[in-house]
């Protein structure tokens, strides 16, 4: 299949969302319309790599990831999705190794990848990077996480795998458990869940709740949101519980990390407590709060979501680069 024919069955899909060239920064940015266009090009991938190892679609395209932060999944998971689509990648694989070290900013960090590749990838621990690289850079940025702000693609991919699990994102009630503060990524994904009119228990240790900006607006658009440190009674409500691990990386005081962590804790005494089916996500990687045991839980779908990861990067970067 050339590389237009292989194109065409997918642009109507492409045509429909806003995402053309557009930088992704927040999950807020999304409407429905663009979500649900992901979840179909993402499906369309995912069968279309049963068939064979790769596509032809972004072939000659160039994918820059500038990881200033640790990352197994994010990093690897866009290079694969890249990989599989034709295109090729460069990688910063860490600041040590760039020129970061010598006290390279992140807009001009951005604005030299510009002149290499088409698109870049950036995760870093400030706030608010992703935006000043995407300010910088003359081609489209992605935010793969800024500090404890957001995370949007992991959202895509939660939400890719909630209706594959569930069958549907209507009337869902989602548990979100663990460190709420400080986790880009239930940050970015309450804004997709948010389009479906989710009802939400957030269930944190008092100090590790979700932050008050976030709450207020969730509350403005109508969402039913409970904060609650009881996870028994959020979990037997709930379809579904989004466990995050709590983010040692960002406390300033390591006495306090040593309180809370170990808040929450997913094993099987848990599951039979709660006398019902429920899916688990996390975006990973996890600590102690998913013990292994629950691993082979038919509802564990944790690992299930990490290939999601793939067909649903893929389906972004379709999505940025659009109709040539
Ligand atoms: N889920 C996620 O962001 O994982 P990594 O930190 O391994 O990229």
């Amino acid at each position: 299949m050339s590389n237009h024919d292989e194109f065409n069955h997918l642009i109507g899909e492409v045509k429909m969302t806003s995402l053309k060239g557009k930088d992704i920064l927040h999950g807020s940015q999304f409407s429905k319309r663009d979500v649900e266009g992901m979840v179909r090009i993402a499906s369309d991938f995912e069968k279309e790599l049963k068939k064979k190892d790769s596509l032809t679609l972004l072939k000659g395209k160039i994918l820059a990831t500038l990881f200033f932060e640790p990352s197994t999944r994010t990093r690897l998971s866009f290079e694969t999705a890249m990989q599989r689509l034709g295109g090729g990648v460069i990688s910063m694989a860490s600041a040590e190794g760039s020129s970061a070290a010598k006290g390279e900013t992140v807009g001009d960090t951005a604005r030299t990848v510009s002149q290499y590749a088409d698109v870049i990838v950036i995760r870093h621990p400030r706030i608010g990077s992703a935006e000043e690289a995407a300010d910088a850079a003359s081609i489209p940025v992605v935010n793969a996480g800024d500090g404890a702000g957001q995370h949007p693609t992991q959202a895509l991919l939660d939400i890719y795998t909630i209706r594959k699990e569930l069958g549907s994102l209507k009337n869902l009630v989602v548990s979100m458990v663990g460190d709420l503060k400080n986790g880009r990524t239930v940050h970015a994904l309450v804004e997709l869940l948010s389009l479906y009119q989710a009802r939400l228990y957030f269930v944190s240790p008092g100090n590790l709740r979700m932050p008050e900006e976030i709450t207020s607006r969730l509350k403005q658009k109508g969402i039913r949101i409970e904060e609650t440190e009881d996870l028994e009674r959020a979990a037997s409500e709930s379809a579904l519980i989004y466990v995050t691990r709590i983010q040692k990386e960002r406390f300033t005081d390591l006495t306090e990390y040593e309180r809370v962590k170990g808040s929450y804790v997913i094993n099987g005494e848990f599951l039979k407590k709660l006398k019902k089916k429920i899916t688990i996500l996390h975006p990973l990687p996890r600590v102690d709060e998913i013990s292994s045991d629950v691993d082979t839980y038919p509802g564990a779908a944790y690992f299930r979501q990490v290939r999601n990861g793939v067909f649903v990067r893929m389906a972004l970067l379709a999505m940025i680069f659009g109709k040539r």
